[in-house]
């Protein structure tokens, strides 16, 4: 098991300390993050100790550390998954063949950009949940937005090591310029769509932890198996952090749901005005937010047909999502089934080499596991005697990336007009009352225990902590 410094300034198990160079280096760019931290990290709350998990080793016991800190004193450190003896490349080209403890040179500019725009996700997110701290519904809540914002930052050090260490001077710009973009900045916004929308509503976080941090789930998984080892071993790690973020997302979506099926319980009711009146998110509501990120999400995983991900594949940089699963590592001459417009206002067939198809594999991977949540949440629909059933919509509607992008179809991936799509989308997305009626809900709540009108208190609490622990002290 690898050595732990975390007396270093930087906490670390790569062996800071041994490499001078790199050790200053990071070091320098430690008050640019601090600075960025204060700026755009979570707004007014710099001063309160927040009942935090930090990440003290990478073995079962030691990643989970929990006490109570001030946000920036946090111990952002670098921890990498340790190393497997003999490890060897999963798939592709170069299936058998050692792993890559450096980056081979023909392969560093796409090495550098596959860990820039996954680096760049992490402070955006942070960014966009800049000011949800102000409206939290609980301290617990507020301590859950805390501990992943502060876990987002540490991806950004995760990502920023691999820069530094192995990117030479184009890695050090690279990663000055993680701190240069924002979400939603017009000049200089983050890479990805999705991270440049705004958040200023909990319902949409509840969405964007359980959408959209799966979407980091199944990249940081690809990422795993790649045959640059360093990048493996640190997403190895960082998937151990994520599962909490769509922890607080699951849960927070079943706590709404639960909250709003008692409410029209008390008041006998399925009509949504009542629903609302009583200060709950109506079920259709709370559909349409699935229906805006879970669309949002999946064009994360880029286009269905692309021969930038069969690269990928072939060369061992990036691979699918739990690749041992699959039967065949190589690949070569497989085939598999995409459905693209017909250019006739319908849906066809059409085959393309499986290679080329690695996004498409993923994203519907990543589909079935977004509809696991949506099964439990059904089984209490359904237990509490209410016809409705939440679905996510085909994975053709709302594309802005890949073979539907900026298509119209419904919600199951039929293809309409733009008028019929205008004349529906009320339905089917958020309208500008849905969210003004949502964002109307955030009132801060700030008593131990006690949680806003719309959602409802979680089974247990945080370590074994019980639910009216003060999990921040305001
Ligand atoms: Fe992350
Ligand atoms: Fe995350």
């Amino acid at each position: 098991m690898t050595t732990i410094d975390l007396q270093a300034k930087i906490p670390n198990n790569v062996g800071l300390a041994d490499n001078r160079q790199l050790q200053r280096a990071l070091e320098h760019w430690q008050p640019a993050f601090l600075r960025w931290w204060d700026e755009m990290g979570p707004s007014d709350f710099k001063a309160k100790n927040v009942y935090l998990r930090t990440a003290v080793g990478v073995d079962a016991q030691g990643w989970a550390q929990y006490g109570y800190t001030p946000m920036p004193e946090y111990r952002w450190g670098i921890f990498l998954a340790d190393r497997q003896e003999n490890r060897k490349i999963g798939f592709g080209d170069f299936m058998g063949q050692d792993v890559w403890q450096e980056v081979p040179g023909e392969f560093r500019s796409v090495f550098r950009r596959l860990i820039v725009t996954q680096g760049d996700t992490e402070p955006a997110s942070v960014e966009q949940q800049r000011l949800l701290g102000h409206t939290a519904p609980s301290l617990y809540d507020l301590r859950n937005l805390f501990q992943v914002n502060v876990e987002e930052g540490r991806h950004l050090w995760a990502m920023v090591y691999l820069l530094h260490a192995y990117f030479g001077r184009d890695g050090r710009e690279e990663a000055e310029e993680l701190l240069e973009r924002h979400s939603g900045d017009p000049d200089k916004p983050r890479i990805l769509g999705t991270f440049n929308e705004p958040m200023d509503n909990w319902l949409s976080f509840f969405m964007f932890t359980y959408f959209t941090d799966r979407d980091g789930k199944f990249q940081l998984k690809s990422l795993a198996e790649s045959a640059f080892d360093p990048l493996s071993r640190t997403c190895q790690f960082m998937l151990t952090e994520e599962a909490h973020h769509m922890f607080v997302g699951e849960t927070g979506i079943g706590r709404v749901i639960r909250r709003t099926l008692e409410v029209m319980k008390e008041l006998d009711t399925d009509d949504w005005h009542r629903v609302r009146n009583a200060g709950a998110i109506d079920l259709p509501t709370i559909q349409k937010f699935m229906n805006f990120w879970f669309t949002s999400s999946l064009d994360l995983f880029g286009s269905e047909a692309s021969s930038n991900a069969a690269n990928y594949f072939s060369n061992g940089i990036k691979g699918r999502p739990d690749e041992s699963r699959f039967a065949d590592h190589v690949e070569t001459g497989t085939s598999m089934t995409i459905q693209v417009p017909d250019g006739n206002g319908g849906v066809r067939d059409e085959a393309i080499s499986v290679r080329n198809g690695i996004n498409e594999i993923t994203r519907l991977e990543y589909a079935k596991d977004c509809n696991v949540g949506l099964t439990r949440w059904n089984m209490g629909v359904k237990r509490a005697g209410v016809p409705f059933e939440f679905k996510l919509p085909s994975t053709r509607f709302r594309r802005q990336v890949g073979a539907w992008a900026g298509l119209h179809t419904d919600l199951l991936g039929k293809p309409i007009t733009a008028a019929e799509f205008e004349a529906r989308k009320d339905e089917w997305l958020p309208n500008e009352d849905d969210i003004r009626f949502v964002k109307s809900l955030m009132q801060r709540v700030t008593e131990p225990g006690k949680m806003a009108g719309w959602i409802a208190p979680p089974d247990r609490g945080i370590n074994a902590q019980a639910v009216e622990y003060e999990y921040v002290r305001l």
